[in-house]
C-alpha cells in the first residue's frame, strides 16, 4: 500500500511525454487483447493441408512478393535506425531526468532524516537532526560552537550560524546541494552525511533529503520578503543592542538598589549572621553585573558608532557572502563583547570557511574591463559580468571572469538558470532583487578594500571608476 500511495498518479494525466507513451501503449495493448478475442472467437473452418493448396507463382514470389517483404524490412529498420538516434540524443538528459526523478514517498522519508524532536514525524533511530543547527523547516539556526583564542587559549562559546535552507535552492542547483550534504563542508560544523564523503547515509537518503529541502522552498515573493526582513534586521542591529544593553544597565542599577536597601536594613545585626551575609553578598555580585552591564553598553555604542550610516551593499554582502568570503564571519556576534571583530575576524572580503581572497583589487581584476575582438565588452567580464556572476554563482568547471574557474561552491542569488532543468523545483526566480545585487556589486568593487579591521563603515562612491 505504502508503495501505492507514493506513486505519482499525477503523471497519467498530464500531457507529458511520459503520459503520451503510457497511453499510446495502453491503446495498442488494448487493440491486441481485443484482435485476439475477436480471433478466438471466430468460427474456425477447416482449412486443406498447405501441401495440397498451390502456392504462388516463380513470378510473385520473386517479384512483387519479394519487394513487399524488402519494403517492409526498410521501414522497420529506418524505424530502429531513428529511434536509436533519438534515444542517444535524449540519454543525457533521460539519466539527468531519472537522476533527479523523486517521488512523494522521498519527501516524507527526507522529512523523516530531516526532523529534529519538533516534528511530528521524529524517529529517533533514523532522524539526523538536522533541524537541530538549520532550524524547524529549514528557517535557518545555529551549530554550538567552542572558538579558542589562538593567543590566549580561552575558549568561548560562539555559536556558528548554520543558513536558512528553505532558500537554499535559489544558491545552489538540486546537485550542487546533494554535494555538500554528501561532502559537508570542511571547517565548519557542517559535516559530511554521504558515504561518498565518509558520512553515515546511502545516495538514496541523501537524494530523500534534496528532495525534502525541495518541498520547503519559499517562492520568490517569500525569499525575498525574508531577505528584506534580514536586511532591516540588519540595518537596525547595532541601535537594537544599544537598546538592549540600556535595559540591561537600567535593570541592573534597580538590582543594585535593591540588593544595597536589604542590606541596610540589616545594619542591626552582627556581621556574622547569615542574613547579612546573604544580602552582603547580593550587593557584591549586583555591584558586579552593573559594572558589566555599563561595560556592554559603552561596547554598544561603539559598535553603533562604528556602524553609524552603513550601506545596504556592505549589510547584504555581510549577510549573504561573508560566511564564506570573511575569516569567522559565521561565528562572529557583537552581542559577544569580549569577541570583538578586530580580534576575531578577517578584513571584509579576506577569506571565510571557503577561503577565497576578494580583497586588494582581487574582484576588479577578476571581473576587469576587457573588450572582445569586435571592441565590444567580452562576455562575463567588467561590472556586467561580476552582477551576472553574483546572480547565478559558479558551475563546476564552467570559466568565470579573466581566467576563473568555477568550483560550483560559489552560490548564485537566483535559480531560473537551472530550474527547469529539476522537475523537483517548482519555484524559479530570485532571492535578491537586482537592486541589491547591484548593491552588493557596488560594495566589492569600491568599498570592500576601504573596510577596516573593525568592520566599520567607510563611505565610497557606488559608481566608482575602478
Ligand atoms: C551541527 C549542526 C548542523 C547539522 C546537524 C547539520 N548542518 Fe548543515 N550546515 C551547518 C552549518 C554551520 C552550515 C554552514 C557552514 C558554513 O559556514 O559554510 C551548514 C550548511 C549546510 C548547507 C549549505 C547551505 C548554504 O547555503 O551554504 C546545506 C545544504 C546543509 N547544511 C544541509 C544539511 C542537512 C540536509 C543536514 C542533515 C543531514 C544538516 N545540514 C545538518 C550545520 C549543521
Ligand atoms: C558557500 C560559500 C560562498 C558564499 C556564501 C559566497 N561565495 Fe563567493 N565564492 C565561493 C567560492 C568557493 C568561490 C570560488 C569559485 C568556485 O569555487 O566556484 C567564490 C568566488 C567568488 C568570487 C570570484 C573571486 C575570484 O577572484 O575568482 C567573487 C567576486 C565572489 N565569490 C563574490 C561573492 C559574493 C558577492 C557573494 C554573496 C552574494 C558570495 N561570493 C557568496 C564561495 C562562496
Amino acid at each position: 500500500m505504502r508503495v501505492l500511495a507514493a506513486w505519482d498518479w499525477h503523471r497519467f494525466t498530464e500531457f507529458t511525454v511520459w503520459g503520451v507513451l503510457f497511453w499510446v501503449n495502453a491503446l495498442v495493448l488494448i487493440g491486441l487483447v481485443i484482435t485476439a478475442v475477436v480471433a478466438l472467437m471466430r468460427d474456425r473452418v477447416e482449412k486443406p493441408a498447405p501441401n495440397l493448396t498451390p502456392f504462388l507463382g516463380d513470378d510473385d514470389l520473386e517479384t512483387r512478393r519479394l519487394e513487399r517483404v524488402l519494403g517492409w524490412a526498410l521501414v522497420f529498420s529506418a524505424v530502429l535506425a531513428v529511434s536509436y538516434g533519438v534515444y542517444w540524443l535524449r540519454e543525457p538528459t533521460r539519466q539527468a531526468g531519472s537522476q533527479t526523478y523523486f517521488d512523494e514517498g522521498a519527501i516524507e522519508r527526507g522529512e523523516v532524516l530531516f526532523a529534529n524532536e519538533s516534528y511530528a514525524v521524529f524517529n529517533a533511530a533514523a532522524s539526523l537532526k538536522c533541524a537541530d543547527c538549520h532550524g524547524p523547516e529549514g528557517v535557518g539556526g545555529a551549530a554550538p560552537y567552542t572558538y579558542s583564542d589562538p593567543e590566549t587559549g580561552t575558549a568561548y562559546s560562539a555559536p556558528w550560524s548554520a543558513p536558512r535552507l528553505d532558500t537554499v535552492m535559489y544558491r545552489f542547483s538540486p546537485d550542487e546541494v546533494r554535494n555538500i550534504i554528501t561532502y559537508g563542508r570542511q571547517g565548519s560544523p557542517m559535516v559530511a552525511w554521504g558515504v561518498d564523503g565518509g558520512g553515515p547515509k546511502n545516495e538514496q537518503s541523501i537524494d530523500d533529503l534534496v528532495a525534502y529541502l525541495a518541498s520547503i522552498q519559499l517562492s520568490p515573493e517569500e525569499a525575498q520578503k525574508v531577505s528584506a526582513e534580514a536586511l532591516t534586521a540588519a540595518q537596525g542591529q547595532a541601535d537594537k543592542l544599544v537598546a538592549d544593553a540600556e535595559v540591561t544597565l537600567d535593570d541592573a542599577t534597580t538590582a543594585l538598589a535593591t540588593a544595597t536597601e536589604t542590606l541596610d536594613g540589616l545594619v542591626a545585626l552582627p556581621d556574622d549572621d547569615p542574613a547579612k551575609i546573604k544580602a552582603d553578598r547580593a550587593v557584591t555580585v549586583a555591584t558586579q553585573d552593573l559594572a558589566d552591564a555599563e561595560d556592554h553598553l559603552a561596547w554598544a555604542q561603539e559598535w553603533a558608532d562604528r556602524r553609524a550610516d552603513i550601506t545596504d551593499g556592505q549589510l547584504l554582502f555581510e549577510l549573504n557572502c561573508a560566511r564564506c568570503h570573511t575569516k569567522n564571519w559565521s561565528i562572529f556576534s557583537p552581542e559577544n563583547q569580549s569577541l570583538r571583530p578586530e580580534d576575531l575576524l578577517g578584513l571584509p572580503g579576506g577569506g571565510g570557511s571557503l577561503g577565497f581572497d576578494l580583497r586588494d583589487g582581487g574582484v576588479v581584476r577578476r571581473f576587469a574591463d576587457t573588450l572582445d575582438a569586435d571592441g565590444n565588452p567580452a562576455p562575463g567580464s567588467g561590472r556586467d559580468g561580476q552582477g551576472l556572476f553574483v546572480r547565478n554563482g559558479a558551475e563546476n568547471e564552467k570559466p568565470y571572469g579573466t581566467g576563473g574557474i568555477g568550483s560550483g561552491r560559489m552560490p548564485g542569488q537566483c535559480n531560473d538558470e537551472f530550474a527547469s532543468k529539476f522537475s523537483i523545483l517548482e519555484h524559479s526566480g530570485c532571492m535578491l532583487t537586482p537592486e541589491q545585487i547591484d548593491a552588493i556589486v557596488a560594495y566589492e568593487r569600491c568599498g570592500l578594500d576601504a573596510v577596516k579591521e573593525d568592520h566599520a563603515v567607510v563611505e565610497y562612491d557606488e559608481n566608482c571608476e575602478s
